[in-house]
């Protein structure tokens, strides 16, 4: 059975051209970046060049880029370094009510630790208000975190806007670009960014391996200690046939960006079209418009209890796809979506979604199978509800 794996938002494909270009450093390079030897040299030599280039491709500085081992670690070390570096001017951090888990776990934690935290609402298309983030902001507030797209719907902020208000507020802005980096422009002058997470292995870049930018002159508090790798940042011997694979997946993706978001566009649309066209009983989460280009988020009316079936009916086809965010699954248990309930869903639809995202390897063949194959299994499925419409 051939299979189709439409779940590259969970993870992608390593790019054979990021494989060719990390071959070298596992069994020929393979020194110590913080060596003096020629090994160690040459390991540095490869670093600071992968650095550089990662750090071009969002408009930044090499020495604002840090490196860490995913988006996650990323994620904790911008909300908890900056908090308790910026103790002294204040407690009040804002996140947005959508963020991923690895946002929103480390707030909830700094709130067991003295801070207050804000959750700010999005409105039915996922999209936080400039206005009421400026609202939000007080005396006090020191970092606000928003992510440039959401996970589970797709959802693309207008995140110059969000920037331009913390700059003009004098608060520190993090964004989550680990969705939307190699897809849309990131660039940290243009939308006023002080910290940005990403990885690579949303990228067709290895696992385990992420960055932080960090603009210049932002206190952040160290968050692992040790040997004082990574500016004194980051302790940990770096891992540099990852990073040097980030830094070609990264680069692939912003030479390509334009010709792949236009073809990526024409596989989505299609695949919206078709199930809203000949489902009755389907609705798409998530904006139309400001929707990341490989992100298409499904409810099936009556169905929602049911997602987790339908995922592993589908499975069973050979068609790989997710019942929201591949995190969900972690720790057991099909949780409600707190990015559905809060676009406003009511208990039943937040229960579950049909994730698809496309990617690099998918072509149009692969989307008429998986259309072919749901509406296989949606017949099968024989929602209560299409009886009721
Ligand atoms: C928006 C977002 N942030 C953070 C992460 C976590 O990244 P990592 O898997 O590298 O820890 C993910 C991955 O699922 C994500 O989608």
């Amino acid at each position: 059975m051939q299979k189709i794996y439409l779940d590259n938002s969970a993870s992608t494909r390593v790019d054979p051209r990021v494989v060719e270009a990390m071959r070298p450093y596992f069994a020929e390079l393979y020194g110590n970046a913080s060596s003096l030897h020629s090994f160690g040299r040459e390991a540095k030599a490869v670093m600071d060049a992968a650095r550089a280039s990662l750090a071009a491709n969002i408009g930044a500085k090499p020495q604002e880029v840090v490196f860490t081992s995913s988006g996650t670690e990323s994620n904790n070390f911008a909300l908890k370094g900056v908090a308790f570096a910026n103790r002294g001017k204040g407690n009040h951090i804002i996140v947005s009510a959508i963020e991923h888990d690895s946002v929103l776990g480390p707030a909830q934690w700094l709130q067991g630790q003295g801070f207050d935290v804000s959750y700010l609402a999005v409105n039915e298309d996922g999209l936080v208000s400039a206005a009421a983030l400026d609202q939000e902001i007080r005396k006090g507030t020191i970092l606000v975190s928003v992510m440039h797209a959401n996970n589970e719907i797709g959802t693309i902020q207008s995140i110059d806007e969000l920037g331009k208000v913390c700059r003009d507020r004098g608060v520190y802005f993090h964004t989550d670009a680990c969705q939307s980096f190699g897809k849309v422009p990131v660039d940290v002058h243009a939308q006023s960014l002080d910290l940005v997470t990403i990885n690579a292995h949303k990228i067709y870049g290895p696992k385990g391996i992420g960055a932080l930018f960090i603009r210049d002159g932002i206190a952040i508090m160290p968050w692992q200690h040790g040997g004082g790798h990574e500016m004194g940042l980051r302790s940990a011997t770096e891992n540099i046939p990852a990073i040097v694979g980030f830094a070609k997946a990264a680069a692939l993706c912003v030479e390509e960006m334009d010709a792949e978001d236009a073809r990526t566009v024409a596989l989505r649309e299609k695949i919206i079209d078709a199930v809203l066209d000949t489902v009755p009983y389907a609705y798409l989460n998530g904006s139309r418009q400001q929707r990341l280009a490989n992100n298409i988020s499904l409810g099936f009316s009556g169905l929602e209890g049911d997602a987790i079936r339908l995922l592993l009916e589908l499975d069973e086809l050979g068609i790989a796809v997710s019942s929201g965010s591949a995190c969900s699954s972690n720790g057991g248990g099909h949780k409600t979506s707190h990015v559905l309930a809060a676009i406003g869903l009511d208990a039943v639809r937040a229960r579950g979604a049909l994730r698809v995202s496309l990617g690099r390897f998918n072509t149009a063949q692969d989307v008429d199978i998986f259309l072919e194959k749901l509406s296989e299994v949606l017949r099968s499925l024989k929602p209560l509800t299409s009886v009721l419409i």
